[in-house]
């Protein structure tokens, strides 16, 4: 049985002080419910320290929006995955498609960045997903398929363990714009098919695979219902305590 993971990704919102605000009414509402699900909070790096307080001892997880691959040096502006560690993280997000679009990240990248934070102990969650220009050619499959084997090269089968995929087509992020429970299965079967060739069927068994884009109170059941669904990745939607307890409370009562 995969346990759901319910992720906020809070993206550029929230510094220290709304952070600590939106974090507390998070933990607050969540009483009960995370016997269920595992929930992990992802804010601006500026404000990790300001969640981590409120977070410490609830079980809710804390999380970086990204990290760069070398551990120290004449890197400004950069984040390195020991530091993440020592700032309270236990996880990190890689390769979500507004790094790929607009800091030009591409898949190998993502993999540097992936083994740095592997190395440090971190758990990760790997980004992929078409555009919507890809989706209307056909190209969904080749173009997952390709970040898949590029990104998550090199990994070993313990490696596995600590890696969640995030199937998120860019063409529905901050649309509005759901893909159909039947798109999102089509595609995460797809993805446990490529872990299961590249890690054996026990791992692609083991392993979360998330959907992310414009999930909402109203569309979250019908997603997370889906065999292949494993938890969200939540955008909008996470800025908004009730929202998002309302979206982890539909994966603690919908059986995947
Ligand atoms: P939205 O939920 O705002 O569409 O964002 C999804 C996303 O990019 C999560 O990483």
């Amino acid at each position: 049985m995969r346990r759901p993971l319910i992720a906020g990704n809070w993206k550029l919102h929230c510094g220290p002080s709304e952070a600590r605000k939106l974090a507390l009414e998070i933990r607050n509402g969540l009483m009960g419910r995370r016997d269920a699900v595992d929930v992990l909070l992802c804010p601006p790096c500026v404000s990790l320290a300001a969640v981590g307080e409120i977070v410490q001892g609830s079980g809710i997880a804390l999380g970086a929006q990204n990290v760069f691959w070398e551990t120290s040096g004449a890197w400004t502006g950069e984040v390195a995955a020991p530091m993440l560690v020592d700032a309270g993280c236990g996880w990190v997000i890689l390769g979500h498609s507004e790094r790929r679009q607009h800091f030009g990240e591409s898949n190998a990248s993502v993999a540097r960045r992936l083994r740095a934070a592997l190395a440090a102990g971190l758990e990760c969650i790997v980004c992929v997903g078409e555009t919507l220009e890809e989706r209307e050619s056909g190209a969904t499959e080749r173009v997952v398929t390709t970040q898949v084997r590029e990104g998550l090269d090199a990994l070993d089968a313990g490696d596995w363990a600590r890696v969640t995929l995030a199937y998120e087509p860019v063409w529905a992020i901050g649309t509005g714009r759901t893909a159909t429970p039947e798109q999102a299965q089509e595609v995460h079967a797809l993805l446990r098919d490529l872990v299961g060739q590249r890690a054996g069927a026990g791992v692609a068994q083991q392993t979360r695979i998330q959907y992310g884009g414009s999930v909402k109170p109203a569309n979250a059941a019908t997603l997370l219902g889906q065999a292949d669904v494993d938890g969200a990745l939540v955008g909008g939607a996470s800025l908004d305590a009730s929202a998002f307890l309302a979206i982890v409370e539909a994966a603690a009562v919908t059986p995947a």
